[in-house]
């Protein structure tokens, strides 16, 4: 009476292995409420009584037999060696991005590019009167000591040429044999290199580059960023200075962001300031929920300098300051960028750690 279960169950057992050396596995088929399991156990009704229990135990080891078949092939699938399952998901390649410097790069550059500047390079490695001389400030004057500066060793070839307050031209390093050569410390060289390309206003210009100094803590790297505007044509104001200043703003930190400008003193513009942005926490007052704000204590973040060009530095550029003025800024990528809503960065060497669990959230 049991045969006939028997023989099935031995049936079912030879198609599964079937199955599994092909590697097609498909439980249900076996095990599945409609498997072929349980239509052999439903058999057992028909079973006389005295045999049930016997019909029982078979039918428990057919189960068991199923199951440790299935069990210890998914611990070994012998998948046949000459099918590939195209199905089967592929692992995806890890896709790397720009560095967050050169996401706000990118960025800083549209923003001016959408008002007329033009995005221009210059050396970083550049003579010591770009950097410093052609922006008034003669040699050995103390304005200079600002810039902790990387001179390269080279023989200086200054001296040769005594210092004329009146026409600083005369010490082009194109008529000194170079002079002396400096890592830049800021991206102010290209102003009078951008006058010196154009030769005529106007100039529209906006230079973003590495700059270097001897410095190195929370808020200072070694090499660094600028970016630095200048705008040279007629009838060039204050107002056009503060127009640009709260349009960058806008731009880049949110419409409620504002700008403002301070008097300061720098040797190459004149009138000077120093540029301030709005805190985007407290909305410029300095004050969250009656308590002064975390992140800016003032209400203002100060970001960098700005001005009207001064006459030498047109001079020193072949422009004439009678027919023509301008005006300039400059400050630092980091900073400027660490500053966005959201971020929330203390130390900024962290931009150049290469940790990439640091670098993959921007
Ligand atoms: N070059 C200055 C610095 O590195 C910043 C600066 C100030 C740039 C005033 C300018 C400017 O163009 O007009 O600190």
């Amino acid at each position: 009476m049991l045969d006939p279960i028997q023989s099935e169950a031995n049936q079912i057992i030879k198609q599964l292995e079937t199955d599994l050396e092909k590697g097609n596995l498909d439980q249900t088929k076996y095990l599945g409420k409609r498997g072929l399991f349980r239509k052999l156990a439903q058999k057992i009704k028909d079973v006389p009584p005295e045999k049930r229990q016997q019909a029982g135990k078979l039918i428990n080891q057919v189960k068991k037999t199923l199951e440790t078949k299935v069990r210890q092939h998914l611990k070994t699938p012998s998948i046949p060696t000459n099918s590939i399952d195209l199905t089967t998901p592929g692992e995806k390649p890890k896709v790397g991005h720009l560095h967050p410097i050169s996401q706000a790069i990118e960025e800083i550059s549209r923003i001016f590019e959408r008002i007329g500047f033009i995005r221009v390079r210059y050396p970083e490695v550049d003579w010591d009167w770009y950097v410093f001389e052609s922006l008034n400030m003669p040699p050995n004057h103390p304005a200079r000591d600002e810039w902790e500066t990387f001179f390269v060793d080279r023989p200086d070839t200054t001296g040769e040429i005594e210092y004329d307050e009146r026409d600083p031209r005369k010490r082009h390093p194109s008529l000194i044999g170079g002079g002396k050569l400096v890592l830049t410390t800021h991206t102010s060289n290209s102003q009078v290199r951008e006058m010196e390309r154009l030769k005529k206003p106007p100039i529209r210009m906006i230079n973003i580059a590495r700059c270097y100094r001897r410095q190195q803590d929370a808020t200072h790297t070694q090499m660094f960023h600028q970016f630095e505007g200048l705008v040279i044509d007629k009838n060039i104001t204050i107002q056009d200075l503060k127009g640009t200043l709260n349009y960058f703003a806008k731009k880049f930190y949110g419409p409620e962001v504002k700008s403002r400008i301070r008097p300061f003193h720098f040797r190459f513009t004149e009138p000077s300031f120093e540029v301030d942005f709005s805190c985007h926490i407290c909305g410029g007052t300095g004050k969250v929920n009656g308590k002064k704000c975390k992140l800016c204590k003032s209400g203002w973040h100060e970001v960098g300098g700005a001005g009207m060009v001064h006459p030498n530095v047109l001079k020193a550029g072949g422009i004439d300051p009678d027919k023509y003025t301008g005006f300039a800024f400059g400050w630092g990528v980091e900073r400027t960028y660490t500053l966005k809503p959201g971020l929330n960065i203390d130390d900024i060497r962290q931009f150049y750690g290469n940790k990439v669990e640091f670098l993959k959230q921007f």
